[in-house]
């Protein structure tokens, strides 16, 4: 695939479309890879990554629900088995996490959006890999601190989910970019 066609095949694969196929370490090793080239104002670089598999996979998937449980205004059994569930069924799950400069040398908005593309670049690298992912911003990740051992000034933005798939990529039609360009001549 080229660079556009790339562009447009990904799309958000759910954790209940992944079927059981083991990614490959080397693939996760290129995913990131692709990150850690992002832009990046100032080189700041605050891109942060836990990777988890296995049955420190399960734990988070625990520790999030339960944390849903105790915090929930109106608990859902439902939701409460579907957080456990979608970590279980993902072959690994990365928090996407941002190291805020100290120094403060740029905005914070800066450094997100930084992250923001480390993640596009990730997502683009597991299209062409043929793997399926998703980034998930609960707003249970504000208890990420509970569970990962974060540096100071560390924070998460997210998960996100992936592992290998079988069903046709999800179609999606994006609105006019037309309406969303105003040309200054
Ligand atoms: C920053 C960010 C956060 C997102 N968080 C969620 C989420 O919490 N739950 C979810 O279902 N999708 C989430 N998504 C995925 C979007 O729903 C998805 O990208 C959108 O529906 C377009 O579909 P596509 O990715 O297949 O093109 C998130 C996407 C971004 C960029």
């Amino acid at each position: 695939m080229n660079l556009i066609e790339i562009i447009k095949t990904r799309r958000s694969i759910m954790p209940n479309q992944y079927n059981n196929t083991p990614i490959k370490e080397n693939d996760i090793i290129k995913i990131l890879d692709a990150a850690n080239w992002a832009p990046t104002h100032k080189r700041t670089e605050p891109w942060r990554f836990k990777v988890l598999s296995g049955s420190k996979k399960e734990e988070l998937g625990i520790f999030l629900a339960n944390k849903f449980k105790s915090t929930a205004a109106v608990f859902s059994e439902f939701k409460f088995e579907k957080i456990k569930i979608n970590t279980n069924k993902a072959d690994v799950v990365i928090a996407i996490c941002m190291q805020k400069d100290v120094k403060q040398l740029v905005p914070e908005w800066e450094e997100v959006a930084a992250v923001a593309m480390a993640v596009q670049n990730m997502w683009l690298m597991a299209t062409e890999l043929n793997i399926g992912a998703y980034w998930s911003s609960p707003n249970l990740i504000s208890y990420a601190d509970e569970f990962f051992d974060l540096k100071e000034n560390e924070v998460c933005l997210g998960f996100f989910y992936m592992g290998h798939y079988d069903l046709p990529t999800p179609e999606r039609q994006p609105g006019d970019i037309n309406e969303k360009i105003t040309w200054l001549k």
